[in-house]
């Protein structure tokens, strides 16, 4: 403990570390952040996601020696975007650093970017892989044109020109995250896109470049689904404040829902020569199973229900939508009826009124936040 720091207050600058399965990495993690830190005075908070691999035992091992190394551990939660944001709010450093754990970010820059932040006229300060000098290390063709498509993409949402705003290794003034806290998506893995989209005035970003490095323990968590992760932050960022992006996602996925439902009473009364009742029950059911798979997969992908748990949601998801289908049928016949309303107006306000009811009742039964996820 030579190295502590002379102030006697909190940190100035506290490192967060999000961490899902990276045990074999935390201690050569700590020991170079330690060297590479030297007398500034820091904090690391590591953020795991109840990782299986003993991550969470690996970290109070070192914080048991060392009090400046912390542990988040979040049970029943996943994401990255989100571990980020609370391990930041576990922190009052004035300074705040977020570095993944697996050693592909260089954190011999840390001090640099911290210099920067104290000395120029910067709000953040960010590691790019493709700014001058900087690099995407072994990734391959189609990541790499992930990546470049991503960023296309997110500029137009940006108030800050950035090169590389998909980068996960960045270090920014508290205040700034502050101002951006309330405003943030959390959605999937892009934390700094988040922030500086989410803040009400531009962010002053700085850009130092780096060579992202290989991943030596471990396993990477980034999967094709990241990318879609990516379009619902975008679309939460841009129609988020009018429409819950959650709901617009189920809407999506009960029209795709309803297609699929007409394909199939066609198969099974023209094909198969099923009756009609028959046909429509096998359509119905086989449509409601295809939903809730994509809005387990898709829409509910932070919160997916597996296993046993599977089998549960579907039930549950199943029992929902029939109520809701009836609550359809009674509006939908109600305003032909009675109210004598055309025939399509009638048919569209039963389905807006079972679409706002699987949705509002399905958030709360079928994939209700719960710690055993
Ligand atoms: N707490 C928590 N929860 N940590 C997570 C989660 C999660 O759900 N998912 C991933 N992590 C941690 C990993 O343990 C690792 O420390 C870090 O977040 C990055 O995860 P990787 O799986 O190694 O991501 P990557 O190397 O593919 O992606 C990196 O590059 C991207 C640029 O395209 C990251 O830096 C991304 O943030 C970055 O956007
Ligand atoms: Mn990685």
């Amino acid at each position: 403990m030579s190295d502590r720091g002379l102030s006697a207050g909190g940190p100035l600058l506290a490192v967060v570390v999000p961490t899902r399965d990276e045990r074999a990495n935390i201690v050569p993690l700590y020991e170079r952040l330690r060297a590479t830190l030297g007398d500034i005075d820091w904090e690391i908070v590591f953020v795991d996601d109840d990782s299986s691999d003993g991550t969470p035992q690996a970290v109070r091992d070192i914080a048991r020696r060392d009090r400046r190394v912390r542990l988040l551990w979040r049970v029943g939660r996943r994401g990255l975007s989100s571990a980020c944001a609370e391990g930041i709010q576990a922190s009052t450093a004035p300074f705040v650093a977020v570095i993944d754990a697996d050693l592909q970010h260089d954190e011999t820059l840390l001090p640099r970017m911290l210099a920067a932040l104290q000395n120029e006229p910067v709000d953040v300060v960010v590691g790019s892989r493709y700014a001058e000098g900087g690099g995407i290390g072994d990734w391959d063709a189609g990541r790499a044109r992930l990546s470049a498509l991503a960023i296309r993409l997110s500029g137009r949402l940006l108030k800050a020109r950035l090169s590389d705003p998909m980068s996960g290794f960045f270090m920014l003034r508290r205040e700034a995250f502050e101002g951006a806290m309330r405003g943030l998506s959390m959605i999937g893995f892009k934390i700094l896109l988040d922030i500086l989209a989410s803040s009400p005035k531009p962010l002053r970003t700085k850009e130092i470049p780096f060579r992202f490095g290989t991943r030596q323990q471990g396993e990477s968590k980034f999967d094709t689904l990241i990318g879609w992760e990516f379009l619902t932050l975008l679309l939460d960022k841009t129609v988020g404040h009018i429409v819950p992006v959650r709901f617009v996602l189920f809407a999506a996925v009960g029209a795709v829902g309803i297609v699929a439902h007409l394909l199939m009473l066609w198969l099974f009364l023209d094909l198969f020569g099923m009756g009609f009742l028959a046909s429509q029950t096998a359509a119905t059911l086989l449509a409601m199973v295809g939903n809730f798979a994509l809005n387990n997969w898709l829409t509910y992908r932070d919160m997916r229900l597996t296993g046993w748990r599977w089998f549960g949601g579907l039930l549950s998801f199943i029992l929902v939508c029939s109520v809701g289908a009836a609550a359809n049928l009674s509006i939908a016949g109600f305003l032909f009826g009675a109210q004598h309303s055309t025939w399509w107006l009638a048919g569209l306000a039963g389905a807006a009124m079972s679409l706002v009811w699987n949705y509002t009742v399905t958030a709360m039964v079928t994939w209700r936040r719960s710690p055993k996820t």
